[in-house]
């Protein structure tokens, strides 16, 4: 079998700086930028019934404003430098046929279409290419409408979580929706990826309810839950964005929230024994009352007991869809080691505690949440397993020698169980639930840009996901797809993509990877749908 194309994006920086040399110095090159961005233009023109608008929402690198509509939803600092490989056009449609036609004239020009919502793809997918492409950027596909009645909502594609949160808090203060923590995130790449959130425990993934959509496939023609099947449907709720189509928009369920919720965080070092907090946390928190979900986040950080030296912080960051009395006796009995006290812990709102877990003070107004911080971001890398037996003590002291010797590279448990285990692995393409503890994010982030750095930081995270395969997961050693890692694998757009999908593709899905191959190779079999770990056709 041939080496996945992983190893490739470890040179990938060089290749590109020698490209755009290529294309500093030669007309030609230049000319294909170019003359992508006539063609595009005119087909555009041709299939849309309003040609006048299409040169209002394609940017060529020469316009103006360019560089700030790419940088707007670039959220890895990583995957902004000068050797960072850049789209040819970035077409912003405002209306659907916008992106009928633009999925046809990509089609029909032979030019690579990468498809972005909010941008948060960890290893920026959405927006890089090895080969050269366009953005279909789909911010300005922001609305939501909420029906408080019914307890649904249409969400668009380009709306983030913190405007769907905004929303329904506006119409109801004791509805909410499980999904991620991070305002920013846009709903396209979460839905389509699983998505999940502190109240995971209790109600699932964002996909679980998801109860209709709106796509644009690869024939350009724009199909709901009913037109597009039944396959197709199950496919899109977690099998991944941009393999089978262009995603629209959601319909969900909204959930019920209390009026009171609590939320606390606790710390310990090893010298207030976090060993032990950590080994009792994960015989409790994976299995504790689904209302509660307890992170925990490790890191090493300076000793303050012994100066000079390195330890461990354990920090325990919760949501309780409850009132604060109760978790208390909960804890008592679930939990005592904490000694978790009622003056531990806030009472406040779900709104509030939104807030309070994207790290603002309770108190600050929700406005906040419709801020999309535009052209922020930090350098970073992230990767994830599974664990589904608990690390033993000794196990848990090795880990923490490991981690203080590599230096920065934090991890992130995050507690299964309740609603998870209850929901069968094929019902959505998402399998990992019962028999899953907790998943694990290794973390890294950095401030200086360069290819050391980037060298050095990258080298950290892998070898402590190397050092914790005892640990985890095995055969697969599975991975979350919204946790993007081209590490684990990747593709080209040849006739090798299906054995190297197969690699990466069984570790993000399982046994449901095969039905989401026999769903791309139905619905898409020409393979216009494609990235670096898109779901592969079958080979003919
Ligand atoms: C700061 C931060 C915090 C995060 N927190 C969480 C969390 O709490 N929980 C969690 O589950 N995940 C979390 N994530 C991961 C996040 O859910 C995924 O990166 C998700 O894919 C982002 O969606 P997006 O639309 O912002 O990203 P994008 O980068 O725009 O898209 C991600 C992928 O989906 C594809 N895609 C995007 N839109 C569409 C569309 N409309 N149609 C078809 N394909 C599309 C893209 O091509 C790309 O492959 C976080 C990421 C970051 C950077
Ligand atoms: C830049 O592109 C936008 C969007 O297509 C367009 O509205 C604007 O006129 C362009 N500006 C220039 C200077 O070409
Ligand atoms: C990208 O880099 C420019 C400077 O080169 C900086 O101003 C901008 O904030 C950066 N944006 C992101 C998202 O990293
Ligand atoms: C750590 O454990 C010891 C022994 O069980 C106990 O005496 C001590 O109070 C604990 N320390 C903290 C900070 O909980
Ligand atoms: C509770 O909220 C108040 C107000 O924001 C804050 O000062 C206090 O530190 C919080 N307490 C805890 C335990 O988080
Ligand atoms: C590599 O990472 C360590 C921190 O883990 C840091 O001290 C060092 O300066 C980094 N080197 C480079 C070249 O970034």
């Amino acid at each position: 079998m041939r080496k996945s194309g992983s190893s490739n994006y470890v040179f990938a920086p060089l290749v590109i700086s020698l490209l755009l040399f290529l294309l500093s110095v030669s007309p030609s090159l230049q000319a294909t930028s170019d003359s992508v961005y006539d063609a595009l233009i005119q087909c555009l023109s041709k299939q849309t019934d309003q040609p006048d608008q299409v040169s209002e929402i394609v940017y060529a690198p020469s316009n103006a404003s360019y560089t700030s509509v790419l940088r707007a939803y670039i959220r890895n600092s990583r995957f902004n430098t000068s050797y960072t490989p850049k789209p040819v056009t970035i077409v912003t449609p405002t209306q659907e046929s916008h992106v009928q036609a633009a999925v046809l004239c990509s089609k029909s020009i032979g030019i690579q279409m990468k498809i972005r919502s909010g941008g948060h793809d960890y290893d920026g997918l959405s927006y890089i290419s090895d080969v050269p492409f366009i953005i279909l950027d789909l911010f300005n596909f922001r609305s939501i409408s909420i029906d408080i009645e019914e307890q649904t909502a249409w969400v668009g594609a380009g709306a983030t979580l913190g405007e769907l949160y905004y929303r329904i808090w506006e119409k109801s203060k004791v509805h909410g929706f499980p999904a991620g923590v991070c305002p920013t995130v846009g709903v396209g790449g979460h839905l389509s990826g699983g998505g999940y959130g502190n109240m995971l425990r209790k109600y699932g993934l964002s996909v679980d309810l998801v109860i209709d959509a709106k796509i644009v496939d690869v024939k350009g023609r724009i199909l709901d839950k009913d037109s597009m099947g039944e396959d197709l449907f199950w496919a899109i709720k977690g099998g991944g964005g941009g393999s089978f189509g262009v995603i629209l928009s959601y319909k969900i369920n909204l959930v019920p929230v209390p009026e009171t919720v609590t939320v606390f965080r606790v710390e310990r070092t090893l010298e207030q024994n976090a060993t032990d907090i950590v080994y009792k946390w994960q015989q409790v928190a994976p299995i504790t009352d689904d209302n509660l979900f307890m992170r925990m986040l490790l890191q090493p950080v300076r000793s303050r007991v012994q100066r000079g030296s390195m330890t461990i912080r354990a920090s325990i960051v919760t949501l309780f869809l409850g009132n604060a009395e109760q978790l208390v006796s909960l804890l008592e009995k679930d939990f005592p080691e904490l000694g978790l006290k009622k003056e531990n812990v806030n009472e406040t709102s779900w709104i509030q505690s939104v807030l309070w877990w994207a790290n603002y003070d309770i108190g600050t107004s929700p406005d906040i949440l419709l801020d999309r911080n535009p052209d922020s971001a930090n350098f970073l890398k992230r990767k994830s397993d599974y664990v589904q037996t608990p690390i033993s003590k000794d196990g848990l002291e090795w880990l923490w020698k490991k981690m203080i010797q590599i230096g920065k590279t934090g991890l992130v448990f995050n507690p299964y169980g309740g609603k998870m285990s209850e929901i069968p692995s094929s019902a959505t393409p998402f399998p990992h639930r019962a028999g899953n503890l907790f998943k694990i994010q290794y973390s890294v982030n950095w401030e200086v840009e360069g290819i050391e750095a980037d060298k050095n930081y990258t080298t950290q995270i892998r070898k402590l996901f190397s050092y914790m395969t005892p640990f985890v997961s095995k055969n697969p050693r599975s991975a979350f797809l919204n946790y993007r890692d081209v590490d684990i694998g990747t593709q080209k757009n040849d006739e090798n993509s299906y054995e190297d999908g197969k690699i990466y593709g069984v570790k993000y899905f399982n046994e449901n990877f095969d039905r989401l191959v026999k769903v791309k190779t139905a619905v898409d079999p020409e393979n216009f749908f494609w990235n670096e770990q898109s779901i592969p056709v079958l080979p003919r």
